[in-house]
């Protein structure tokens, strides 16, 4: 059926196809708008054609980036089409085998405070952030320190004390990480790692302790996380990111490598740093955001009078538009749709990926575009023409 409204104008076909931008190298350095970035969203706002805003950033609530966002482009955002990298934690609530909502986990990211609001505005009951620890153990950290956590943040009180003798063993009445979140670019990789390497070697995640299990070298299969250590998620793994600076700056995942670097030490290179990481290229992220995507466009189109069926049709293709091959491209390409949507995907010369300096010798196989554009105004040009 068109979906035609009853006794209202008939309502035109909705387009079958919709948009996935990446926003950092795409529509903004930091917070300067890419040049064509607001007139293209703009366009597809005034012409219905949906999308969603899929990045890797994060480290702030979603209705406070939207809103940052908003203001930035000139364009009217909101929630219900945005999904940043640790958006999908949210589903580790009440997710399998009980969930995480009321385990105690550690988070760190940009700023400390926004990251344990972020994660107890999905539903985390207790969350503990290093700043939290040093400011009941300030000797945990023997060195000066990025930010005088100790004055100026406003730590919480841990939840329960933390081991402060090598005699005492795990006990309940301890303070025990279940798992451990980066949910942004942290600021203090010195004070992050520290903590986040004690609780791997940890017995069980109770803080203060220290497990024979893990680092040491001796012990068969040494170095494996053997002893119930907390699980360790990373909300995605880019290398670099595209910013203001001409060339591409470090992201998540040079601070994922550091701390692996570190537990290679730790466990003289024979055990791989056990890590759950999401975010573009991985799958679990485009699902989720396919999902957010088919949500959003239901809802507008049920607004504007279309039938459910119409509403609840699945989109034939999606153009994913990034400008990082490793992580855009590759996820864009590689994602198996759960309900049968073609991905495409347009490779921008706006962020990290550059013609002079990577040339078109890494854009192999999975990281291969449909197309490269020279920025985002060119790709939905491209894409439009080529749903004719
Ligand atoms: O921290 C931001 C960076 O990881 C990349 O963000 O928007 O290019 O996916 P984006
Ligand atoms: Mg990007």
């Amino acid at each position: 059926s068109t979906g035609k409204g009853k006794g209202k104008e008939p309502l035109n076909e909705p387009p079958s196809f919709a948009f996935a931008f990446d926003i950092d190298g795409v529509l903004l350095h930091v917070s300067k708008p890419i040049p064509g970035a607001t007139e293209t969203l703009r366009f597809l706002n005034d012409n219905h054609i949906p999308f969603i805003l899929l990045t890797n950033g994060g480290g702030k609530l979603e209705a406070d980036r939207v809103k940052d966002l908003s203001q930035k482009l000139g364009v009217h955002l909101t929630t219900d089409n945005f999904v940043q990298s640790h958006t999908p934690f949210r589903e580790l609530v009440d997710g399998k085998d009980g969930g995480l909502k009321d385990k105690t986990i550690l988070v760190t990211g940009s700023d400390y405070e926004k990251c344990r609001s972020i994660m107890e505005s999905y539903g985390f009951k207790n969350v503990v952030t290093p700043a939290d620890i040093l400011w009941q153990h300030r000797e945990v950290f023997p060195f000066g320190l990025a930010s005088d956590y100790s004055d100026t943040t406003p730590s919480r009180p841990l939840p329960r004390p933390v081991h402060t003798s090598t005699a005492a063993h795990s006990n309940d009445h301890a303070l025990k990480i279940d798992a451990m979140f980066v949910l942004n670019d942290p600021r203090d990789w010195a004070l992050d790692i520290q903590v986040f390497a004690d609780l791997l070697l940890s017995s069980q995640g109770y803080m203060g302790t220290y497990s024979s299990k893990n680092g040491n070298l001796t012990f068969p299969n040494h170095g494996y996380q053997q002893d119930g250590q907390p699980t360790l998620y990373f909300s995605n793994s880019d290398l670099f990111w595209s910013a203001t600076w001409h060339l591409p700056r470090f992201g998540q995942g040079a601070f994922q490598a550091a701390l692996a670097g570190v537990w290679d030490q730790l466990t003289n290179g024979t055990a791989p740093l056990k890590r759950h990481v999401i975010g573009k290229p991985f799958g679990e992220t485009y699902r989720f955001a396919e999902r957010v995507l088919a949500a959003h466009r239901s809802d507008s189109l049920i607004l504007k009078g279309h039938s459910a069926d119409v509403a609840g049709e699945p989109l034939r293709s999606v153009y994913m538009v990034g400008d990082n091959p490793e992580s855009d491209i590759a996820g864009a390409n590689g994602y198996k749709s759960e309900v049968g949507t073609s991905w495409h995907s347009a490779l921008v010369k706006t962020g990290v990926w550059s013609a002079v300096r990577d040339g078109e010798k890494v854009l192999k196989g999975v990281k291969k575009p449909t197309v490269i554009v020279p920025d985002v105004k060119a790709a939905v040009m491209w894409a439009l023409e080529r749903e004719g």
